[in-house]
């Protein structure tokens, strides 16, 4: 059954705010049927970078400082060689030819693990596109993959302020416990 709690960012606020849940677009529904979940490949980086430059536009205010820079980015997709990186997965979710929705999963070692360690890095779907259960799809890929690779836990960091965030995962089947997000900037 589908919650009833609908979390928006309320930039004035500063925060996620509970609000009414807005319908869904039947059109939309309907348009669902046609997507598609997959790798992203080495042909699809003008499609990445225009997904990019949705999102940042259509949500401004919720990006860190360094997330920002449209050229930076550019430039780190067109260096992006998917066969460099055989533990990372970039998931896409495409309608209609482009990508509406992405998670970045990356296969780690880590020596006192039980086996290797999936961490899900990043996830989002276009504002537009949210509440249709792209991200669950995303979600299940990842999954798979994780299990294929022998994967015993799939793990991400979210903010405990990032209700739609939580709720989402919580729906995922993730247990969310208190951890704090230590960044170093290297430059
Ligand atoms: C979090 C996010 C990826 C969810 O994607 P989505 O495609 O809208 O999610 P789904 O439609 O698959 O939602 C699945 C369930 O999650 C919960 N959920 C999702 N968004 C929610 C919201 N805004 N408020 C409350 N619950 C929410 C619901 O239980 C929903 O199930 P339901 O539709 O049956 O009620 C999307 O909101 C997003 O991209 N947010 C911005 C980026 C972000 O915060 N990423 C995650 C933190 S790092």
């Amino acid at each position: 059954m589908s919650t009833e709690f609908w979390y928006v960012w309320d930039g004035a606020k500063d925060r996620f705010v509970q609000a009414k849940r807005p319908p869904r677009d039947p059109g939309l529904v309907e348009a669902m049927r046609r997507l598609e979940i997959r790798l992203a490949r080495v042909g699809d980086r003008e499609k990445l970078l225009e997904f990019r430059r949705v999102a940042l536009e259509s949500e401004p205010d919720i990006w860190l400082p360094d997330e920002l820079d449209l050229d930076e980015i550019r430039r780190n997709i067109d260096g992006w060689e998917p066969s460099r990186y055989p533990n990372d997965y970039i998931i896409v979710a495409e309608l209609d030819g482009r990508i509406i929705g992405y998670l970045h999963l990356s296969i780690c070692y880590r020596l006192f693990d039980g086996g290797p360690s999936a961490w899900v890095k990043d996830v989002f779907v276009l504002k537009k596109y949210r509440g249709y259960r792209v991200g669950t799809r995303l979600m299940d890929f990842a999954k798979e993959i994780a299990r294929r690779r022998g994967c015993k836990t799939l793990r991400l960091i979210v903010g405990l302020e990032n209700l739609a965030g939580l709720s989402f995962y919580k729906h995922c089947g993730f247990n969310i416990v208190k951890v704090g997000l230590a960044t170093l900037k290297l430059r």
